[in-house]
């Protein structure tokens, strides 16, 4: 065996990643790769928190029916249960063994924030930049747990063998060379899949490789048409990818068109803390009513010494564009946002691929069902990371053995001469997945998304085998997929419910059902 070899290779290090790799490294041989700098995650640009059972006027019941009503009949009523009860010992666990400073009130405790879709205060937040704590936080438990992290390394595909996962290849970004890691489980915490949209909230390393690998990998990809978009985005020609949390709303900001005329009342009775489906639907219709680029945020009646210090963040990046959030409104459009689809996994992360796992946004588990709660996902990445960390530790008690496979064949692969190719593709994806697969949906539209993506992704596999790889066409490869796998789930879904909304269907189906999808072999 020619390459890397260890009892668990864990691909992705957000919190997903690093929270099971903090546990597994307990009883198991750990390595981590990521495809960038170790903190480059969705992880860490998680503003709002993380929704938790804390406060005593609060119950486990009630933040049970909020995710159940928010999942609009499609959520596995088990995994929520078990997600919402085994959150606050998760969350413990971050501020006892990790370390990681929640904002806390002048009495000590916790300062829990609202959400849109919450009936209670039940946010754990450090202050508007609650991913950075968290996942700086967890990185320096795994350097001191002395758990390896290979930067820079991107993985390519699995390997498997008779129905279970054996190893990986995986490119060695810096050193142009594709590596083998050998390994007894394989645990994906690659994220989401934003970038398979022009306008989104993600930053660049969400390009959905985990479910398009595990898709090839034969493991069943569920529920894609569920895609999530924020609706407050903060709308600038050069702010790339920038959020403002919905704990803005949660503090009483409202959302105003140019006129200064709020517009939330026509849609929904919560207003601003109506689901986020909901409020993205109506600023999208608003738009395409009157015309404008864009709707406004105004939290000025708060006060600046308030904004200031509850939103730091959000102030800080909004006055680098001259924004000043504490006596101007915010421009704000919606944007893609989380992928509630995923590889379909149990809440220990079991895939229907042996040794595969997959937990965090890349994993389906029915937590989400139609329509993600604000908050829950950062708290779902916890507990399944947890569960997961408990079953591999059984399995590799079970005895599990490193197998062989042979290296990567480069073939008559050459350097590529027209990386524009890249470029093209990846543009033309992204600008017709916005247009025929976004907020509002209509057969017509998703038919032509299919008819591109079908050629799109012929030219890009020819590309593939025919030219040396690089991480630009590694990533272009996934797009293609997972934007595919969207068009495929969104075609089959024959109603609207939650986030999947489309005009030739406006109404819910008495039964609801998941969507699954898998390759024929
Ligand atoms: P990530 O944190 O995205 O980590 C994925 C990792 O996988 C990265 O390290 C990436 O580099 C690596 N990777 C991907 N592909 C490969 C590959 N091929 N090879 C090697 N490495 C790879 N959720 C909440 O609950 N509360 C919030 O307040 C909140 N705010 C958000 C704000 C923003 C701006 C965004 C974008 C998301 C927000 N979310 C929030 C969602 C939440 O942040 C994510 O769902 C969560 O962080 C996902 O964690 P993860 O560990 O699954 O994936
Ligand atoms: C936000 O802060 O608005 C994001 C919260 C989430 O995505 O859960």
């Amino acid at each position: 065996m020619h390459g890397i070899k260890t009892d668990i290779l864990v691909i992705g290090s957000g919190i997903a990643g690093l929270f099971f790799s903090l546990k597994a490294s307990n009883f198991a041989k750990v390595i981590i790769i990521t495809k960038k700098e170790r903190a480059e995650s969705n992880t860490n640009y998680a503003q709002g928190g993380i929704a938790a059972v804390l406060a005593p006027t609060d119950s486990f019941e009630s933040h049970i029916e909020d995710t159940l009503r928010a999942g609009n009949g499609l959520c596995d009523r088990e995994v929520v249960e078990a997600v919402v009860r085994n959150g606050p010992a998760r969350v413990k666990e971050l501020v006892e063994l990790y370390n990681v400073e929640f904002t806390r009130k002048q009495n000590g405790s916790f300062d829990l924030g609202m959400e849109g879709g919450h009936s209670h205060r039940r946010i754990l937040h450090a202050k508007d930049l609650t991913g950075r704590e968290v996942e700086s936080s967890l990185l320096s438990a795994i350097a001191n747990a002395k758990v390896p992290i290979y930067e820079n390394y991107i993985a390519v595909n699995l390997v498997t063998s008779n129905g279970k996962v054996i190893g990986a290849y995986v490119l060695d970004v810096n050193n142009n060379r594709v590596i083998q890691f050998f390994a007894k489980i394989i645990v994906l915490a690659t994220g989401g899949a934003g970038k398979i949209y022009l306008y989104t909230s993600n930053p660049d390393i969400a390009t959905g490789d985990g479910i398009a690998m595990a898709y090839r990998a034969g493991a069943t990809i569920m529920n894609m048409e569920f895609f999530q978009f924020h609706p407050t985005c903060l709308y600038h020609p050069y702010a790339k990818s920038f959020l403002i949390s919905e704990a803005l709303r949660g503090e009483g900001a409202i959302l105003v068109d140019k006129n200064g005329t709020r517009f939330m009342e026509k849609y929904h009775e919560d207003m601003e803390l109506a689901p986020r489906d909901i409020i993205a639907r109506a600023i999208d219709n608003e738009l395409k009513r009157s015309g404008d680029e864009c709707v406004y945020l105004d939290i000025t009646h708060r006060g600046a010494d308030f904004i200031k210090k509850r939103f730091p963040g959000i102030y800080k990046k909004c006055l680098e564009f001259n924004i000043d959030i504490t006596r101007s409104k915010i421009p704000v459009v919606p944007a893609a946002h989380y992928c509630c689809g995923g590889v379909k996994a149990k809440i220990d992360g079991t895939t229907d691929v042996e040794h595969l796992i997959a937990i965090g946004e890349t994993s389906c588990t029915g937590l989400h069902g139609a329509n993600r709660l604000a908050s829950n996902s950062l708290l779902e990445a916890l507990v399944c990371a947890h569960e997961a960390a408990k079953k591999c530790r059984k399995l590799l008690q079970e005895g599990i053995k490193l197998q062989d496979f042979k290296p990567w064949e480069t073939g008559d692969a050459v350097d590529s001469d027209e990386a524009v190719v890249i470029t093209q593709n990846w543009d033309e994806i992204r600008r017709f997945m916005w247009n025929y697969v976004g907020i509002v949906r209509t057969n017509k539209r998703l038919k032509r998304a299919k008819k591109r993506i079908i050629n799109l992704k012929e030219e890009i596999n020819e590309y593939y085998w025919n030219f040396i790889i690089t991480a630009d066409l590694i990533e272009l490869r996934n797009i293609a997929t997972v934007a595919e796998l969207t068009i495929d789930s969104a075609l089959q879904r024959k109603e609207s419910r939650g986030i999947h909304y489309n005009l030739d269907y406006p109404n819910k189906l008495p039964e609801a059902k998941n969507t699954e999808l898998r390759i024929r072999k």
